[in-house]
């Protein structure tokens, strides 16, 4: 439980609040690489703040003032023209260090008094890594955008999925930190909203949580299981400040404002030995729904929507005065504590925790990663009923199971890529999860 101002500083996350400027000492994904290839302007908005990415002719990115330095007009309904986003109103140009290029009038009416270096836009570091572009609003310097282990994997299908979803980001997060909600809130509802006969989930005898440098490891042991297993002896991973990763996907919770968060999944799939090599030209992305357009309910049939109707249902800003912890909130607390830690530590102007600025460091950031030799090596096609049946969340999926609505030409690509397309069909052993 926490008091209404400990929930307030832990919530906001607007310029000048204390969660607000530690979040803006780390990157943050805010769009797909495709996406800006596909249309080069893009309306975001990001921590309370309203602001346009966009990529030049040169393919740089440039994140912006929404509004037009001149009057205020919305910059995502300009045009990119060389170097520079072009404002459709009357044609000031910005570039993407926020830098006047072009007052057209003002050149005609007073070509020598250059009224242009003296007006600027405010703007923000923006750059494109793992089919993502990230965006960072914290001071300089910035640190390095992370090069997460496996984001240097090969021989993957990697989609990227946004969905936004109507809740503060804080609740999104501490589900990065809830192993025993997989029980419940995946394994047995999914049962009873398939009122299915499958044998009982296996339910946690113990759990434990471990800060390392980049966030906290979350432990488990499961009736049938031992602490000899990687869900006990390697665990899945709480990134610091605002991600989960499983081993096998990220997820990020990016704040769009208090109330409003975007959810960003990274999903990688190894294809197995008898497809490679699988490269990938573009990454692709999609924007999955969160609600029943028929019932006006929430979607409840994939991985993810589940975890969002948890999220949505703690409220728009979840009372943390009207809390019950126990033992399975360990986790949580730990978190909570750490992160108001380290906001008073940068509102100190210290550093906070996992920023990355060694260029050395960052060439692989090595993270614990649950059956990482099938991800690196990649497996037999034959061997999924093996060893690797036994590797927790270690799949050869047929279908995509974490959020709903994935378009048809990614469900085939993602298909090609894994040799479930019509040629590759002959062999392929039912799907096991
Ligand atoms: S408001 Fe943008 S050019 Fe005038
Ligand atoms: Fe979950």
């Amino acid at each position: 439980m926490l008091t209404e101002e400990q929930n307030r500083r832990l919530t906001q996350t607007g310029a000048g609040t204390p969660m607000g400027e530690l979040l803006r000492r780390y990157w943050m994904p805010i769009a797909a690489v495709a996406e800006l290839d596909d249309k080069p302007i893009k309306p975001v908005r990001l921590m309370g703040e309203d602001l346009v990415l966009f990529k030049n002719e040169r393919g740089d990115y440039g994140l912006i003032d929404r509004h037009c330095a001149h009057r205020r007009a919305d910059l995502s309904y300009g045009w990119v023209d060389g170097c520079g986003l072009r404002c459709n109103y009357h044609g000031w140009q910005w570039d993407p260090s926020g830098r006047c290029l072009g007052q057209p009038f003002e050149e005609v009416a007073h070509p020598d008094a250059r009224f242009k270096d003296r007006v600027r836009i405010k703007a923000y570091q923006a750059e494109a890594k793992a089919g993502l572009v990230w965006a960072y609003l914290g001071p300089d310097p910035a640190p390095l955008l992370p090069t997460w282990e496996p984001f240097t994997w090969k021989n993957g299908f990697v989609q990227i999925v946004f969905s936004e979803i109507p809740c503060n980001w804080v609740q999104c997060q501490e589900n990065s930190i809830d192993p025993v909600h997989f029980e419940w809130l995946h394994s047995n509802w999914s049962r009873v909203l398939n009122r299915a006969d499958s044998p009982k989930p296996p339910t946690h005898l113990r759990v434990g949580f471990d800060e390392f440098e980049y966030g906290f490891t979350y432990r488990r042991v499961l009736e049938g299981g031992s602490d000899q297993d990687e869900l006990w002896t390697v665990g899945r991973t709480c990134l610091w400040p605002n991600g989960l990763f499983t081993g096998g996907h990220f997820e990020w919770r990016v704040p769009i404002d208090d109330e409003t968060t975007l959810s960003v999944g990274w999903f990688f799939d190894r294809v197995p030995n008898d497809m490679e090599p699988f490269t990938q030209d573009r990454i692709p992305y999609w924007a999955s729904p969160i609600k029943d357009p028929k019932t006006g309910r929430w979607i409840t049939s994939h991985i993810m929507n589940q975890d969002f109707v948890a999220w949505v249902g703690q409220g728009t800003i979840a009372d943390r005065t009207k809390e019950h912890l126990g033992e399975s909130d360990r986790g949580v607390i730990t978190m909570r504590k750490r992160i108001l830690e380290d906001a008073d530590a940068v509102a100190r102007g210290g550093e906070p925790k996992g920023l990355i600025r060694d260029p050395d460091e960052n060439v692989c950031v090595a993270l614990p990663i649950i059956g990482r030799k099938y991800f690196v090596d990649g497996f037999a096609r034959d061997a999924v009923t093996g060893d690797l049946q036994r590797t927790p969340g270690l799949v050869l999926r047929q279908d995509f199971p974490f959020l709903i609505g994935q378009p048809e030409e990614i469900r085939l690509a993602y298909k090609r890529a894994m040799g479930f397309d019509r040629e590759h069909l002959a062999g392929v052993r039912p799907e096991t999860r």
